[in-house]
């Protein structure tokens, strides 16, 4: 059986929806992991879908993609700004790492503009809302289907 795609999610996007709609919009967390299902299915990938509060859950996640994962699609959440264990744990995958932001952090506070995970990344999409994330399910199957593992 092909690797899965893992798609993390960091903090608070749990609360996906009811969260800040003005900034984040009113999908729920569960409608990004069906929109993004769809997609997969429609490019014959299959997904892993996790989201995680706690650091170490992400960076072990991560862990297991090292060898365990077709590529990683990322939404580290405030852990972007702050989290040097999450980026070293993303420097050890050699599959494809597309960093995902659904607001545009370089229009917001000025905390935001720096990311410790886009040394990591191969690709960054940021500012789309949750159509960034079927985006980067279409983004990630084309560098799979160009580059076979
Ligand atoms: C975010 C942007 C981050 O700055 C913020 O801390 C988040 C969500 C986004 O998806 O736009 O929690 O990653």
């Amino acid at each position: 059986m092909s690797k899965p795609v893992l798609i993390l999610h960091g903090p608070n996007l749990n609360l996906l929806g009811t969260r800040q709609p003005e900034i984040y919009g009113s999908t729920t967390l569960a409608e990004v992991e069906a929109m993004c299902r769809r997609r997969a299915e429609k490019r014959g990938l299959t997904i892993a879908f996790h989201q995680s509060n706690s650091e170490t859950e992400i960076v072990e996640w991560i862990q297991g993609g090292i060898n365990g994962a077709a590529g990683i699609i990322i939404n580290p959440a405030a852990f972007t700004h702050t989290s040097v264990a999450i980026l070293d744990a993303l420097n050890m995958v050699k599959a494809p790492i597309i960093e995902l932001h659904i607001s545009n952090p370089h229009k917001r506070e000025g905390f935001r503009h720096h990311s410790y995970v886009t040394y990591a990344a191969t690709a960054l999409i940021c500012g789309l809302g949750v159509n960034g994330y079927p985006i980067a399910v279409e983004a990630m199957a084309d560098m799979l289907a160009a580059k076979p593992a």
